[in-house]
């Protein structure tokens, strides 16, 4: 009898506990028969901006700092050790900045006299140090006018911080006239704070200008080229488009900072200098040693996109300096110089090699057009002033090229005065595409996954050009990369993707940050003089543009969008070409979930792949340390008949690929 009782108590247990596993198991059902709408190619994208020392010092891989004494203060990271420039006696030499007219774009030289043999160097300081890497090359070049020859020799070294040689080349100067020279250095020890040492054999003056150092070793080979490990992060998410110059730095902290592509392009000689408008807009973040020397200028902008597979995207002035600083407008009848810089860009860009700007195209090695499809104009410019301004660009950009899609902007903020004052009238334009811009909490991401959802599938399509989730405020230096930002901006984009009716363009900003050099937390990549890490929110773009796939179906729980339903998101996709379905389930909450998925519609190979990315605390974060602590995890899943039942981990982002029969 007793036996019996505890037998029946047992299996009442039992059936409780399975009556409550049933009860947490959530049901979602995939239709894999009907497509919604098309993914554009476009979906996930890269947004690139010189903030943080991500062009100079950063993806250009120029490791001179000043190369041709046009900063501001001219020997800025440059350094005379044995010069006392106080005592005229004593010197053992001195460089003089002389400023020719001849070069209105690269005016100032360096003018060296070395006074006697008591040791004379300059010491380029790099972007925080030099990163060099044991038996890699770099090519030196320089030009010099080596006055009656009174310079015998010039040694150049590679030394560490404490001065020791790690590699040495030397240089002869032959002519009294400005000549380029060239010359390899090697180094025996890999170092992250290098610096590069000039010394000179002889006495006299010698005149320097474009002293330059790149590894050899770049992206794709190119002389003079882009830092590797860096291009290979961005094109390892497969981009759809590129987005440069920016951000605030196309709009410039006055007009006259601007960014003005024209100046650019061709010989990098001739690209001229200018502050950055980064140097000085944090005071708890100054950065007054960041220039532009647009050696990364439009040209290169247009072949890595090219490289990429990805759309170039460029966004242009409007004649309006950045909003939170001056606001310096271009009166209307003023604007014609901005709108020729749009109506060139397109002949830069597409137009054939004997129209002016397609010759300048061509004789910098690329005939064949880049196929330029879209214009941004104006950055996050807002009010009546940018409406006016906006149509006269848009008037004359359609009328040189009907098919140029033009992408307007919506102002700084996601909501507000602003936003809805500009989304009224550019809807009233009937504009194409709208840029939209959300720095904001992480929370706000994952309660903003149905923002979409109730947008005009007949307005204008959106740009979603700018977003981050910030760990702290906005622009704040404490904010982090971490792991509940990340998991979070996953929730906000599966409601892109599930609005990609309506959303054609995304990217996260910034993109890029020097470990030492910042101004801009948080950032997607990371990176110092040697090595580079993608974050979490890296990795979760990285998974979502991987796994775009051609076209939306619905993933559904009982007839509803997930969107949030106990901490649950997910979108869906097919993938035409490589026939595959991809499904995306971001988990928010601190427990697992279990999850029966029906996938009805389509026949389906029944091994599946899952990628996993997660981790236990919200706080977690990748490091040049643990570089991959999170980062996509592989396994195997089976279906069962047309059902997969999978338990996704707590705080996670997991995407499911099946391959359709
Ligand atoms: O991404 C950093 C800055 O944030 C961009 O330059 C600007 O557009 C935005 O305000």
């Amino acid at each position: 009898m007793k036996h019996t009782l505890i037998n029946k108590i047992a299996v009442c247990a039992f059936m409780l506990n399975g009556l409550f596993a049933l009860a947490q198991q959530t049901n979602l059902e995939v239709d894999m028969a009907n497509s919604i709408s098309k993914i554009q190619p476009t979906m996930y994208g890269v947004f690139f901006e010189d903030i943080n020392f991500a062009a100079d010092g950063g993806l250009y891989a120029e490791m001179i700092k000043n190369r041709s004494f046009e900063f501001e203060l001219p020997m800025m990271g440059w350094v005379e050790p044995n010069s006392d420039r106080h005592s005229m006696n004593k010197q053992s030499g001195i460089a003089t900045i002389m400023t020719t007219a001849e070069n209105s774009a690269n005016p100032n030289f360096s003018r060296i006299l070395v006074n006697n043999d008591k040791g004379y160097v300059i010491i380029n300081e790099g972007f925080r140090g030099m990163g060099i890497k044991k038996d890699a090359r770099y090519n030196l070049s320089l030009k010099a006018a080596n006055q009656k020859g009174a310079i015998k020799k010039i040694i150049v070294q590679f030394i560490d911080k404490n001065k020791n040689v790690l590699g040495e080349t030397s240089i002869t100067p032959t002519s009294s006239e400005w000549k380029t020279y060239t010359a390899q250095l090697t180094s025996d020890q890999t170092e992250a704070k290098a610096q590069v040492k000039f010394t000179f054999e002889g006495t006299g003056i010698i005149d320097l200008d474009m002293i330059s150092l790149f590894p050899e070793d770049t992206w794709k080979g190119r002389k003079n080229g882009l830092r590797k490990d860096l291009v290979q992060l961005l094109d390892d998410m497969n981009p759809g488009f590129l987005r440069f110059p920016g951000g605030c730095i196309v709009e410039g902290r006055t007009l006259e900072q601007r960014y003005q592509w024209k100046k650019t392009v061709g010989d990098v000689e001739n690209r001229t200098t200018l502050i950055n408008r980064w140097n000085t807009e944090f005071s708890h973040k100054l950065a007054l040693d960041y220039f532009q020397s647009f050696g990364l200028g439009f040209f290169e902008y247009f072949l890595l996109s090219e490289d990429m597979g990805a759309e170039p995207l460029p966004i242009l002035s409007c004649g309006i300096a950045c909003q939170f600083n001056t606001g310096e407008l271009v009166p209307l009848h003023e604007l014609e110089p901005y709108i020729q810089d749009a109506l060139d860009l397109i002949e830069f860009a597409n137009g054939a090699s004997d129209t002016p700007w397609g010759k300048i195209r061509t004789e910098m090695g690329h005939p064949k057009p880049f196929n330029l499809k879209y214009i941004g104009v104006g950055n996050e410019q807002w009010g009546p002033q940018y409406i006016e301004r906006y149509k006269v660009f848009e008037k004359a950009i359609k009328d040189k090229d009907p098919n140029i899609i033009i992408i307007s902007g919506s102002g700084p903020f996601p909501e507000g005065e602003y936003f809805d004052y500009g989304w009224e009238e550019l809807k009233k334009l009937k504009v194409e595409i709208i840029d939209e811009h959300y720095y904001k909490e992480p929370k706000w991401f994952r309660e903003n996954a149905t923002r979409y959802d109730k947008y005009d599938r007949k307005g204008p399509k959106v740009f979603a050009g700018e977003y981050a989730a910030q760990s702290v405020a906005i622009a704040s230096p404490d904010n982090k990369n971490n792991w509940e930002c990340a998991f979070s901006e996953a929730a906000f984009m599966t409601g892109l993707e599930r609005n990609a009716e309506v959303v054609h363009l995304t990217s996260y900003a910034p993109l890029m940050a020097h470990e030492e050099g910042w101004q801009w937390t948080p950032d997607m990549i990371w990176f110092n003089n040697l090595e580079s890490y993608g974050t979490p929110n890296y990795y979760v773009q990285k998974l979502f543009a991987t796994n775009r796939g051609t076209d939306l179906i619905a993933i559904t729980k009982d007839g509803k969008p997930v969107t949030g339903q106990n901490d649950l998101f997910a979108s869906a996709v097919k993938d035409i070409d490589k026939k595959e379905v991809i499904i995306k389930l971001v988990n928010t909450a601190a427990n697992a979930q279990d999850l029966n998925i029906n996938l009805k519609g389509k026949k389906l190979i029944s091994n599946g792949v899952v990628l996993t990315l997660k981790s236990e605390n919200l706080t977690d974060e990748n490091s040049f340390e643990s570089p991959k602590n999170i980062s996509p995890v592989e396994s195997a899943v089976k279906l069962k008949g047309s059902n997969i039942q999978i338990t996704i981990p707590a705080y996670s982002v997991t995407v499911l690929i099946f391959k359709m029969k």
